[in-house]
Formats: C-alpha cells, structure tokens, sequence
C-alpha cells in the first residue's frame, strides 16, 4: 500500500489522529466542539460528531445526541447551545446570563433544569439519529434509542416547518445569522445592515483569546449579532412574522430540513409506524426549495429576505447543499454541479474543497469565518450529494482532498479552500467526525460519472433504505 492509500484508509495515521481528537474533546455525556473556543454542546455539532462517533463508540454517539434532546424546550425547538454550568461564564460569550433561557424563555417552554440559548442551528439531527441507529442496531433496540428519540426529532421538525414558516411558502426562515450554521457569511450582510449594532464596548468577546482577528467576525458584526439576540430575548423567544427584525429562508437549513423528513420516515419504518407523512412533507419540502429559492441564472439556490421580500444575490455553499436531498430535478442537479465546477467554487480546479462562499464575490476573504474558508461539514455534505447523484469521480476526490486536509491542518475548524492552510482553531470535533465518517466508509470505484447512476448508492436514508 502506498503513502496515499495508507492516509485515506481506515485505521490509518489519520483515523488515529482523528480518533484523538474526539477522545479529548468528550465531556461525559457530550462533546465540545472545540477545548477552548467552544467549551459547550452545539447543535449541529453534536449532529456531525454523533455521525463520527457512531464508527469508535456506537453508545456514546446515542448520548452526544440523547444529552442534546434533553434541553429541547415544550415548544420543539432545540437549542443552538446547552451550557455546561461547570464551564466559567468567562470562558464563552454570549454566556447563558445573556440568554437566561430559563427564565425568559419560560413562556416558549424552555427546560428550568439547564441554560441553553434561544436560537437554533440547522437540522441535522434526525439523520444523524438514523445514522447512529445504523451502526448497532441492536444496542440501540436494547436501548430503546430510536422510540425515545423519535417523538423529539418530530417535534424539532415541527417547530421549524410551522413556527418558523415566517414567510408562509412553506420553507423555514432563521431569525438570526448564527441560525444558519454559516454566521458570518456574507449573504446576511444586507439584511444584517438594517440591525442597530450594540456598542463594542458592552460585551467582550471571549472568542478573540482563542483566535485570530482575521478568521473570525468584526466587532461590528458581534454589535448586530448581540442586538438580534437580545430583542429575541426581550421578547420571550417568541415567534410570529412580525416579531423579528431578521428572517431568512436558508437553502442549506431547508434542505436539511428535507433530509431530516427522509431520516424521520426512514426511522417510523424501523418503529413499525407508517412513514408516509414525513414522505409527503419531505416532499413538499423540496418542491418549496426549488420554486421559492432556485435561481436558474446562478445555477444555485439563493436564500431570501423574508422581510424585505427579494432574493439575496450572494452566492454560498449553502446553495449547493440541496444536493443531498433524493427528488430533486435532474437539470437542478445538472446545474448544481456545473456551478460546483465553475468559477465560484472552482471545485476540482482551483479549490481543494468547496468555499464557504463565491470566489469571485466582492466580500470573498480565504480566511475569514463562513465569507471564504472550506468547512468540512459542508464539504462532507456536498460529497454525500455528489455520490448520491452519481458524480464518483468528483466526490472521490472530494473525499480525499477532505481528509488530507482535515489531517495536514491539525484537524483545523476550517480551511483556506485553495491552499488547505489552516484558519480558525484546531483539534475541531466534527472536522475529526467527518474524517472518520468517511474513512469508515470506503469509497465506490469511481469508473465515470453522470446522473445515471443515481440511486446507484444509499450512504443517507432514503425511503426505500
Ligand atoms: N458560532 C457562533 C460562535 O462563533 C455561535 O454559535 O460563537
């Protein structure tokens, strides 16, 4: 076996390295994202890490997601972050004395027993509960896992699909920029510009003594991000289409949002319960996407700007994600591919890994938190979409370009997409999850490519799984 071989197999350097990284960062009955950064449990991290988990340790991947659904609050929602109340209040901010979800999230029916934020991060929880299933069927039946999880993960998808539809086409917005997973990409800046930032000098920000300046957002930034969070706040966590002052429908967050109907159906199967509801509203889902948020110009799907009521002409890798989902039109995914391809993401040309955001956009920055770095969450997304539509070729390379950057970047949060140089923190929770999500998982001989083939591969639930 030769040195590439051996750095993309399972159980190599890699692996190991990988494994570490989990191993370190597991706080009992979670995973931090990050030691220092991010000394908490995250929403959609928790997702990705349970995904890697499930390869080392199949039970502790049900809890890393079991802990997380133990602080969904009565009204479905599940919090961006559950605080770990031995963590100081220094060590993050905005700390939970910011949101005091407790108290005055009380009428939207957050828990009293944990502090927890009030927004939310993409849902990518029913699909790494299936995924978790998948990997040890059997403890997870002797556990009860799926039935305890199942009427959680329904509710979840509820809270996203009926009170958050602010724009009442059948998509969910996100109320604040850290919603999106994507926080500081450049697509908010618009909607964004309309919020009056807080003063610097209120709040410290506890991320600049973990990391550089230039990876991470402005001051005037955190100004805005601090004062949507706080009007949320002040207002009980209450939603309705005229409570918030910013609301976006998300490619990414929806078509998350559609992959999770298919997890959910395939979960009601293996509970003996007729999945046929969450098949309807995976796919209603998806034809809301496309007829509301595909931009055939672009090539790509654009969020909207649910209050000023336009589509938002910045071109992210959110818009590439829809391609994960089954049941997309064939010219949609021709056409995703192509943009992929071509000048914006360069992929398989100038990129190692898919940006964060357009290369060729005004506000592109290599470095700067979501306006330019490659994650790998989302590059690992894209390389599931590529695979399930039949393209091997690309995501065969996706794949390997992911965990040589992954392990050559120290495990790094993100990356420069061009170089894979390293940004933001390092020993990253769901950059080491992915890496052995994919490892663990070999890939298919890659003779051509072309939507063909689609179906060819099952690697996320589908209804036929
Ligand atoms: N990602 C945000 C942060 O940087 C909030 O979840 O802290």
């Amino acid at each position: 076996m030769d040195r590439a071989d051996q750095s993309t197999s399972p159980h190599s350097t890699a692996y190991n390295e990988a494994r570490r990284v989990l191993t370190g960062n597991w706080a009992g009955a979670s995973t931090v994202p990050s030691r220092s950064l991010y000394p908490h449990q995250w929403s959609w991290d928790s997702a990705f890490i349970a995904i890697g988990l499930r390869h080392l340790w199949p039970l502790r991947a049900q809890r890393e997601l079991e802990t997380l659904l133990d602080a969904q609050w009565d009204d479905g929602r599940v919090p961006h972050i559950v605080f770990n109340p031995s963590v100081p209040l220094t060590a993050y901010f905005p700390s939970p004395d910011f949101w005091r979800s407790s108290t005055a999230g009380g009428a939207a029916g957050a828990p009293r027993e944990v502090e927890t934020s009030g927004l939310v991060q993409p849902p990518v929880h029913a699909l790494a509960a299936w995924l978790t299933h998948r990997a040890d069927p059997a403890t997870s039946a002797r556990r009860g896992f799926l039935r305890r999880v199942y009427p959680r993960l329904v509710a979840w998808q509820r809270y996203l699909t009926e009170a958050r539809d602010l724009g009442g086409q059948g998509l969910a917005s996100i109320v604040h920029p850290w919603e999106s997973g994507m926080d500081n990409s450049p697509c908010w800046d618009a909607p964004l510009s309309r919020i009056e930032p807080v003063g610097s000098e209120t709040f410290h920000r506890a991320d600049l003594d973990h990391s550089c300046p230039a990876d991470r957002p402005t001051d005037l930034d955190y100004g805005r991000y601090v004062r949507l969070a706080e009007n949320y706040r002040d207002h009980g966590y209450h939603d309705g289409s005229r409570c918030h002052r910013f609301a976006v429908e998300d490619p990414g967050v929806n078509a998350l949002l559609a992959m999770s109907e298919h997890a959910l159906a395939a979960i009601a199967g293996a509970l003996g319960r007729d999945p046929s509801d969450h098949l309807v509203r995976a796919e209603e889902l998806t034809t809301a996407l496309v007829k509301r948020l595909w931009d055939d110009e672009a090539g790509l799907f654009l969020s909207q700007d649910v209050i000023a009521g336009e589509a938002i002409h910045e071109y992210s890798a959110a818009g590439l994600l829809p391609l994960i989902l089954p049941g997309l039109p064939d010219e949609t995914v021709r056409a995703l591919v192509a943009t992929a391809r071509g000048p914006r993401f360069g992929l398989g040309h100038t990129t190692r890994m898919v940006p964060s955001y357009d290369l060729t956009g005004a506000s592109f920055d290599p470095a700067r938190y979501w306006r330019g770095p490659a994650w790998f969450n989302v590059n690992w997304l894209i390389e599931r979409g590529l695979r399930r539509h039949g393209e091997l070729l690309l995501a065969n390379a996706l794949r390997a370009n992911l965990v040589s950057s992954a392990a050559s970047s120290g495990y790094a949060e993100y990356v420069d997409p061009a170089s894979g140089e390293a940004r933001g923190t390092r020993d990253f929770s769901w950059t080491a999850a992915v890496t052995i999500d994919l490892l663990a998982d070999p890939p298919a001989p890659a003779s051509g490519s072309g939507i063909e083939r689609r179906h060819r591969e099952r690697l996320v639930p589908v209804p036929s799984d």
